[in-house]
């Protein structure tokens, strides 16, 4: 890891993401980050924050960590997430800022707690935090009444991600920046997360932003698991590995252009 550390971000200031399932399960947690600090990349995790209530030196290593929580209400962020999570969390915030890290919170939003992402965004405010909200995501191929019953209807998405435009534009401390929150608005199918297309596609991903699997498996981004014909880093080398995820025809995602407005 660190060897290819180095290959990949020689001069670069770019934040390296851990993501997961939950990576602060790792035994060798602490290590990775130290690794990925030491060779001068923005190390970062995304975490449910519940091992890091306990312990802080999880956060030795870490510039940057973001908590996944869903309200300020115990009740309605224990729905999602569990009972105890929200005062877990509130632990490693606390953490985290005596380590001088940079805090973000991800909500991921239900028509349970719809009502939950002004608070949310108001505690962020109050503490220095930067904030995003995401809709629920459901995998349409494997239909659940239970999880269907959570997604937000269509205009909610639009309107919650106009919202979060309009308090970027305010100066709200929002993730994504204004333009990122309208494109979304725009979307033309919620159901569907990419949109390919017959040219290599210009999206930053695969040359700004990569996804390593823990196989050595290299992709433009998460989304394109299994959608993508990926070469491997130690099978096929790390130049090989990073030039293919280069060539992709995802162009409508994340990071790429934006759909069109709607005529009219
Ligand atoms: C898959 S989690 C993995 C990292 C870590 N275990 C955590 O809980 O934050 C990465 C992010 O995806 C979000 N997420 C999980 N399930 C989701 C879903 N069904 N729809 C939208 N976002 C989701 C989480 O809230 C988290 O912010
Ligand atoms: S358009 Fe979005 S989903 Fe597609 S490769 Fe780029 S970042 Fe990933």
């Amino acid at each position: 890891m660190e060897r290819n550390h180095r290959g990949c971000c020689k001069a670069r200031r770019d934040p390296h993401q851990i993501p997961g399932g939950e990576p602060t399960l790792r035994k060798d947690f602490r290590e990775l980050t130290e690794v990925v600090q030491r060779s001068g990349v923005i190390s970062s995790v995304t975490t449910n924050g519940q091992r890091m209530a306990t312990e802080p030196r999880l956060f030795d290593y870490l510039d940057e960590a973001v908590f996944s929580l869903d309200a300020l209400d115990s009740e309605k962020n224990g729905f999602h997430r569990g009972r105890g999570v929200l005062a877990n969390v509130m632990r490693a915030i606390d953490h985290a800022f005596d380590r001088q890290t940079r805090v973000y919170i991800k909500m991921v939003v239900s028509t349970e707690i719809h009502d939950q992402i002004e608070p949310l965004l108001e505690f962020c405010e109050r503490r220095g935090i930067g904030f995003h909200a995401q809709p629920v995501q459901v995998d349409w191929s494997y239909p659940d009444e239970e999880a269907t019953a959570l997604t937000l209807s269509d205009p909610d998405v639009r309107n919650m991600h106009l919202k979060m435009a309009e308090w970027k534009r305010a100066g709200r401390p929002l993730m994504f920046c204004a333009e990122t929150y309208e494109r979304t608005a725009r979307w033309p199918d919620y159901t569907k997360f990419q949109l390919f297309g017959d040219k290599p596609s210009d999206c930053m991903a695969g040359r700004y932003y990569l996804h390593i699997e823990p196989n050595g498996d290299v992709y433009p981004c998460g989304l394109n698991v299994d959608r993508f014909s990926a070469k491997n880093i130690l099978r096929d080398g790390l130049q090989t590995a990073l030039k293919a995820a280069r060539q992709h025809n995802c162009h409508a995602g994340a990071g790429a252009s934006p759909p069109p407005a709607p005529a009219g």
